[in-house]
């Protein structure tokens, strides 16, 4: 019998799928991220053939090594992948899967929610009532900032930034601009859209910045203390993408001197830690890495990884397999 690790608990779409096929699945018994050492200890001598992991999981060489010389496929339960060493697995020929498309959605749907959520100041907002500080209504109460018509920059035109101008242009009738690596003349036209080569060009012109570009080490701090000082000062940054992408330090320094108006940051540098200064800030919202945080996706995301298992473990080609370091 065919044997799979899941290096935490995920919903059950994709494990029933897993045990349908007829493979013995052993779920981490507990509901947290493995320790390295433990994951190592989960691994070693049990011959799996497969392992789910989280983006949570760091898989290097030594987590290769203890998986041993049975394992066929690490697919990770994430579209992002840089928790994974691809140079390691492909000395090893180890599959690497993720689990793209079925996030996509879900994932637009919380960088607007964080959007419109800074822009309309709702956390304090919320705060402000509980503290029950409301005596009624005033003209210069919690004034905040208008979306529609405003120019929205998407940093990576992946299928996500492109959902986010989609919501943005068809939605809020705001003007798009995007940076990316590549040209796409077909999403400008579709969304009247203009690309900025010059990612700096972008940060002067943006009244919302929105990062959707995968963490590679070219992106690693893409946004710092220099690109955050091009920004508007009453614009805002938001991040679903990863958090290193960020200098947090940077970004909490320019929060605090008002060198932009907000922030709105699902992803941290180092989770699940983030930023103590953030903690005393109005003008940052904060979200636990929960951008494809809904019931259905997160089924979705396990089905996916699932599938990836199976064709992996039946000798055909994963669909979404990852081969090329830093690809996304
Ligand atoms: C991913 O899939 O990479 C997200 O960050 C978590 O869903």
């Amino acid at each position: 019998m065919k044997k799979v690790f899941v290096t935490r608990l995920i919903p059950d779409r994709g494990l029933v799928l897993l045990k349908k096929q007829g493979y013995e699945v052993v779920v981490n018994p507990e509901d947290r991220v493995l320790r390295r050492e433990e994951l190592i200890m989960f691994l070693e001598g049990k011959n799996y053939d497969a392992v789910l992991c989280l983006l949570t999981d760091k898989i290097d060489k030594e987590v290769f090594a203890a998986a041993g010389s049975q394992v066929k496929i690490f697919a990770n339960y994430a579209v992002g992948f840089d928790n994974i060493d691809l140079v390691a697995a492909r000395e090893r020929n180890i599959l690497i899967t993720n689990t793209p498309d079925v996030l996509n959605e879900t994932v637009a749907e919380h960088t607007f929610a964080l959007i419109l959520a800074i822009a309309h100041r709702i956390a304090e907002a919320d705060q402000f009532m509980r503290d029950g500080k409301y005596k009624g209504w005033g003209p210069m109460l919690l004034l905040g900032a208008d979306v529609a018509h405003s120019t929205l920059g998407i940093v990576g035109l992946g299928r996500i930034g492109a959902l986010v101008a989609k919501h943005a242009v068809k939605g809020f009738d705001m003007r798009a601009l995007y940076y990316d690596v590549k040209r796409n003349e077909d999403f400008e036209k579709e969304f009247s859209a203009e690309f900025r080569p010059n990612l700096d060009d972008l940060l002067r012109e943006a009244d919302f910045v929105s990062i959707h570009v995968p963490l590679l080490p070219s992106t690693k701090h893409l946004i710092n203390a220099d690109s955050l000082a091009k920004m508007k000062k009453t614009a805002y940054l938001i991040n679903t993408s990863r958090g290193p992408v960020i200098d947090e330090h940077a970004l909490e320094q320019a929060l605090e001197k008002g060198i932009i108006g907000g922030a709105a940051i699902d992803v941290f540098e180092n989770e699940p830690l983030m930023d103590l200064g953030f903690k005393n800030l109005d003008k940052i919202i904060v979200t636990p890495h929960i951008a494809s945080a809904t019931e259905e996706t997160r089924q979705k995301m396990g089905e996916v990884a699932a599938r990836n298992i199976v064709a992996a473990l039946e000798g055909q080609t994963p669909p979404n397999l990852v081969g090329t370091p830093g690809q996304k």
